[in-house]
């Protein structure tokens, strides 16, 4: 039986939204953007999102519009900020992480934080991943991340060792 996967990610200037395009269909899931309130643009935005960081914020996101409780997979996907997951994603994860049975996180990065990034938000949800992806500006590209991208997918479809398939 194929795994249902859900993709719950946050970009602000859009790396992520294109990495989550790919697994979508890589992976034939269904797809949760986390969206604000208020977006970030601008200087101001990213002024907000380094003090949102830092300060270990969990800004307001507007409510999910898929309950992960119906998957048997909820991967989370965002940008690095400052050595750490973007603070929309802390603010989902929080809220809706302990109702995954099986949970990955990917993430977008300019070359530095992505593990850290992944020890603090498995902190926030309580457990490690089952497995990550992380794709660096040298390898947005779909060509430049094919094997890593591949190898995350085949660890989600793999069923959890002792589930019952
Ligand atoms: C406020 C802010 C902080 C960032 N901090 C880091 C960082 O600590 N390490 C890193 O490698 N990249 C950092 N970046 C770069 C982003 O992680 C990277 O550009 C990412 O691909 C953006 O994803 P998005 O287009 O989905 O928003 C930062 C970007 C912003 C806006």
């Amino acid at each position: 039986m194929t795994a249902r996967i859900l993709l719950a990610y946050y970009s602000m200037s859009g790396h992520t939204r294109e990495l989550a395009g790919e697994l979508r269909t890589a992976l034939q899931a269904e797809v949760e953007e986390i969206r604000e309130p208020h977006p970030r643009s601008g200087a101001g935005g990213i002024w907000r999102s380094v003090v949102d960081t830092v300060l270990r914020r969990e800004p307001p996101i507007l409510a999910p519009a898929l309950d992960p409780t119906g998957y048997d997979l909820l991967a989370i996907g965002g940008p690095v900020w400052v050595g750490r997951m973007a603070s929309p994603l802390r603010s989902y994860a929080r809220r809706m992480a302990a109702r995954a049975p099986r949970l990955a996180f990917f993430c977008t990065e300019g070359g530095r934080g992505a593990e850290q990034a992944f020890d603090d938000l498995g902190r926030l949800c309580g457990r490690a991943p089952e497995a990550t992806l992380v794709v660096d500006a040298r390898h947005l590209r779909p060509e430049q991340h094919r094997e890593s991208l591949q190898r995350f997918v085949r660890a989600l479809r793999t069923p959890r060792a002792g589930a019952d398939r």
